[in-house]
């Protein structure tokens, strides 16, 4: 069962390669929801089946048995129309030698997006001064903005990002992710981004996926996760007198830390506790100043290291 609303569903899916040496089971037994309109980052140690799984939703490999489900349709029989809604950076692309500009020309004839649109994602993923250039002659971290911004023409409903900083310049990496982060805004999109990079994933995220050797081993929203394994979590709280609020939360042992701002504390706690928090703030000596709580991020790494022990 499972309803239209998710775009990925992958109900008991299990993706043998066979080689002449040697079976891998890519993905074993494998099921999960991508809940829509959330960054959803899929972890796992190398060859734990992440690029795999990405290329099942886009119908370039079919599942040795299972089901997998995209938009409500089977990839593998109806790939076109799935991939049509779909923007996709691949861990290993290939393109045409050709100069840049044509290739995103091409790209955008294929998926119905018009020149401008083209003009506007060379410019929002810094390709500009590259366009004549041929795609051989492009560094590894431009081949990767070329990546980005061919998964990015037609306005794709659903976006999967495999290791979407790899290659980048520490200035780079940070424009991207500034970049994922707008796209977070835009109505509607679906964003499922494989990553090592834990930090960087940890700004973004919203659920998790976490498999090994093909298995899913846990999956949730991340605040859900972060409670669940006694995650550090951090609290952003406007308050009109932060330090009054400061000095009652601190005798509280849940409470890992507090930083005062201005107006405004970030305290940090483990997850598990978080009613304790909000009944703390909601005591009416503290509640009347305060004008807005709201989850920051959870440690990630923290977190990660928990799940990758769970699964030994
Ligand atoms: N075409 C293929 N033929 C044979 N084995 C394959 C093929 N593609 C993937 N595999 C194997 O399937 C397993 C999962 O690979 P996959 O690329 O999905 O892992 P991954 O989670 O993306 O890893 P990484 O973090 O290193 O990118 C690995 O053992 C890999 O060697
Ligand atoms: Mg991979």
């Amino acid at each position: 069962m499972h309803s239209m609303s998710e775009p990925v569903v992958f109900e008991n899916v299990t993706k043998i390669f066979w080689g002449s040496k040697r079976v891998v089971r890519a993905l074993d037994n494998a099921s999960f929801k991508i809940p829509s309109k959330t960054v959803a980052g899929l972890l796992g140690p190398n060859g734990s089946g992440k690029t795999t799984s990405f290329k099942l939703v886009m119908g370039f490999l079919k599942p040795s048995s299972g089901k997998v489900s995209v938009f409500g349709v089977d990839p593998w029989v109806r790939g076109e129309s799935v991939r049509r809604r779909i923007g996709y950076l691949p861990e290993k692309p290939v393109y045409p030698d050709v100069p840049v500009y044509r290739y995103l020309r091409y790209v955008a004839k294929v998926r119905n997006a018009s020149e401008e649109d083209v003009s506007r994602i060379v410019r929002l993923v810094g390709l500009s001064g590259y366009v004549w250039m041929n795609t051989r002659g492009l560094s590894r971290g431009y081949l990767q903005r070329l990546g980005l911004a061919q998964a990015l023409i037609g306005d794709p409903e659903l976006l999967l990002l495999d290791e979407p900083t790899a290659n980048l310049d520490p200035l780079s990496r940070r424009e991207i992710l500034e970049l994922i982060k707008d796209l977070k805004k835009e109505l509607g999109i679906t964003i499922v981004i494989a990553t090592h990079i834990l930090p960087e994933l940890q700004e973004v995220v919203d659920y998790l996926l976490y498999i090994n050797r093909g298995r899913v081993v846990e999956s949730g929203m991340l605040e859900e996760l972060a409670t669940r394994y006694y995650v550090d979590a951090y609290y952003y709280i406007e308050v009109e007198e932060p330090r009054k609020l400061a000095s009652r939360l601190v005798v509280e042992d849940y409470v890992r830390g507090v930083e005062i701002r201005d107006k405004s504390l970030v305290v940090r706690i483990n997850a598990a506790f978080k009613e304790e928090l909000l009944r703390v703030l909601s005591l009416p000596e503290y509640s009347i100043g305060i004008r807005r709580v709201e989850m920051l991020t959870s440690e990630l790494g923290e977190l990660y290291e928990k799940l990758s022990g769970s699964s030994r």
